[in-house]
C-alpha cells in the first residue's frame, strides 16, 4: 500500500477511542446533534465566528466529509470529529484538528461540548486524545490555538492538556481582527 492510500484510510476509519468517548469524523446523521450543541446562546460568546442555522450545520458536515477524503498525514485539510459519549451513545460535542488562521503552516486543535456534558472532564479527555493521535499517528511537531482570556473554562482544558501560553494577539492582520485579544497557546511533540 502506499503511503497516501495507507493515510486515507486512517483518516476515513478513524475512531480513537478513551475511557469514556469515541471520536470519530462526523456523518450527516450528526446534523440535529451539532446544531443542538452550538445553538445555546453562549455557545459562540467566545469563538470570533457567527452561529450557523441548521442548513450552514449540514454543509459544514458535507464539507468536512469531503475534506476528510482528501486529509492525508502530509497535508489535513480539516479534520473534523464528534465526540459520542460510551455510556449512552450520544453525540455530545466536537473537536478537531486544522490549519490555522493566522498561519496554515501550523495545525490548530479545537473543541465545545453541549452544554449538558460540560463540567466533567470530557473536553480535556478528549482533547488529550486528539493531541495525542496528532503527535503519535499524525506525526506532527506542534499543535497551536487561540483563546480568549475570558473563557476560562476553555483556558482550563488548555493547560490541562500541557499546552503553554506563548503570548497575546494584540496585532492581527486586518481580515483576522476578530482574533485580536486572543492568546496563543502551543505543546511540541
Ligand atoms: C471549552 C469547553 C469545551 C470546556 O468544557 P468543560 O466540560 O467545562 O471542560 P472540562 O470539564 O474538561 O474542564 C473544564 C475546566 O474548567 C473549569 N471551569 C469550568 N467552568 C468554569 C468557570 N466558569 N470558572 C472557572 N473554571 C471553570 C472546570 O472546573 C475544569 O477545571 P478542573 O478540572 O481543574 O476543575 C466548554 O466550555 C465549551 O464547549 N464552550 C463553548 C465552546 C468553546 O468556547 N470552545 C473553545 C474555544 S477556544
Amino acid at each position: 500500500m502506499n503511503s497516501e492510500v495507507k493515510s486515507q484510510t486512517l483518516f476515513k476509519n478513524l475512531s480513537i477511542e478513551t475511557e469514556r468517548l469515541i471520536i470519530r469524523p462526523y456523518q450527516l446523521e450528526d446534523t440535529q446533534d451539532l446544531f443542538n450543541a452550538i445553538s445555546d446562546p453562549h455557545f459562540y460568546d467566545y469563538i470570533p465566528e457567527s452561529p450557523p442555522s441548521i442548513k450552514e450545520v449540514e454543509d459544514i458536515i458535507r464539507w468536512s466529509m469531503d475534506c476528510n477524503n482528501k486529509n492525508t498525514i502530509e497535508k489535513i485539510y480539516k479534520l473534523n470529529l464528534g465526540i459520542i459519549f460510551k455510556e449512552t451513545d450520544c453525540f455530545i460535542g466536537f473537536c478537531g484538528l486544522g490549519p490555522y488562521d493566522l498561519n496554515p503552516a501550523k495545525i490548530e486543535i479545537y473543541y465545545g461540548l453541549n452544554k449538558d456534558f460540560r463540567g466533567r472532564g470530557l473536553a480535556t479527555e478528549a482533547a488529550k486524545a486528539l493531541l495525542d493521535f496528532g503527535f503519535s499517528n499524525l506525526k506532527l511537531d506542534e499543535i497551536v490555538t487561540t483563546v480568549f482570556p475570558q473563557n476560562v473554562p476553555s483556558v482550563r482544558v488548555l493547560e490541562k492538556i500541557g499546552m503553554t501560553k506563548q503570548y497575546s494577539i494584540t496585532n492581527p492582520p486586518k481580515e483576522h481582527i476578530d482574533f485580536k485579544g486572543m492568546d496563543y497557546y502551543s505543546i511540541l511533540r
